[in-house]
């Protein structure tokens, strides 16, 4: 079951659903805009429809989410075996952990959560300058991505830049955060491909191999901001999901609502002073076979907020390169045969663009089928 009665009603054109999606989007007022109206009742298009209801598991979650220190490694052979241990045990199950000592100050971070929240609260007629739905553009803003292929809008707007490849310049960034939007991605850069070569070692290949095969080519930012929702309990801050790319490393504030899925509990993944989230996504799972797990997560609405999140995805987008990737040659075996077909990064993302976020997950599509 993954519609509930009265939003199978909203299908059924009992109202007009799609002139009020369109509308919205016409705005260009996002859901800031209309919680900045006043808005009590939020619009029904936002009402949640897709099946989220495992039980949330509270009292485990400083045991699931694990705290990751990356200090003090250099030349230290020993630690570092350790550190590549627990991200091996941490990709294998859960699929998120923390990281700490990372190498990114901490008033960068700060700094980045200020700039996104001073974009989103600037003059609306300067902000609307910005949105579209043009991908291919090196700097996005709108609500919802997926707002017209998505059974549910959620309770967010976001804006969306590219560093990599193609990476914006700084004319292409608004004036309000151009600064830190630059700095924060070369930092978080350097965050990747170090976490490259540690899963790459943790996957028993050389530490260069996920870089050479070019995992950190892409660079794309989701920069979220979830007002604060007057009916949370109809709507969802970002509907489950499973993120489309190599890697990702969240930076989020200390207001809550993130969750991720483990053994079909919620587990929230709270916010540690100074630490980045970082979790697998499809495509790593893919070339990983299955080892390494890319997990469902969501995000609740609330009544607080404004709630700022900065999602940094290695993944090159909807930019069109030639590398096919499928299961890495090394990791497989008789006992082991590859489960995923070879697909391009932009093919992956392509068929995200036919289904939004409906529930249902991207890598069954792309699944070899069993011969046997
Ligand atoms: C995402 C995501 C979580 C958050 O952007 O894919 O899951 O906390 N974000 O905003
Ligand atoms: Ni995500």
């Amino acid at each position: 079951m993954a519609v509930t009665s009265s939003d199978a009603a909203s299908f059924k054109g009992d109202y007009d659903r799609a002139s009020e999606v369109k509308a919205f989007d016409e705005s260009k007022i996002g859901v800031k805009g209309l919680v900045d109206g006043g808005i009590t009742q939020i619009p029904r298009f936002f009402h949640k429809s897709v099946c989220d209801d495992s039980p949330v598991l509270r009292d485990a979650q400083f045991s699931r989410i694990p705290v990751i220190d990356l200090g003090s490694l250099s030349g230290d052979s020993l630690r570092r075996r350790e550190i590549v241990d627990r991200v091996r045990e941490a990709s294998e199950n859960g699929g998120f952990f923390h990281i700490v000592n990372h190498g990114i100050p901490e008033s960068v971070m700060e700094e980045m959560k200020d700039g996104v929240r001073r974009f989103f609260e600037q003059d609306n007629e300067v902000k609307k300058e910005w949105y579209s739905r043009d991908f291919s553009k090196p700097m996005v803003y709108n609500t919802n991505n997926s707002l017209y292929t998505s059974p549910s809008a959620d309770w967010r707007d976001t804006f969306t830049y590219r560093m990599a490849p193609d990476p914006a310049k700084p004319e292409d960034l608004p004036l309000v955060c151009r600064d830190i939007l630059v700095e924060y991605s070369k930092q978080v850069m350097k965050v990747g491909i170090f976490l490259f070569e540690l899963i790459s070692e943790a996957l028993g290949l050389n530490p260069n191999h996920l870089n050479n095969i070019d995992c950190a080519e892409g660079q794309l930012f989701f920069c979220h901001y979830y007002p604060p929702c007057p009916q949370p309990e109809l709507t969802m801050g970002a509907t489950k999901h499973a993120d489309m790319d190599f890697l990702t490393v969240l930076l989020q504030d200390d207001i809550g609502g993130l969750q991720v899925l483990i053994d079909n509990k919620w587990i929230d993944v709270p916010h540690q002073p100074g630490a980045l989230v970082v979790n697998i996504g499809d495509l790593l799972q893919l070339i990983t076979n299955d080892r390494f797990k890319s997990v469902e997560h969501r995000v609740l609405a609330s009544h607080l907020g404004p709630r700022i999140s900065i999602a940094s995805f290695f993944c090159t987008g909807v930019i069109p390169t030639s590398k096919l990737y499928g299961p890495i040659k090394e990791l497989l075996s008789e006992n082991n045969p590859p489960k995923y077909r070879e697909t391009t990064v932009k093919d992956y993302i392509a068929y995200f663009g036919t289904k939004g976020l409906d529930g249902t997950r991207l890598l069954d599509h792309f699944k070899l089928t069993k011969t046997e």
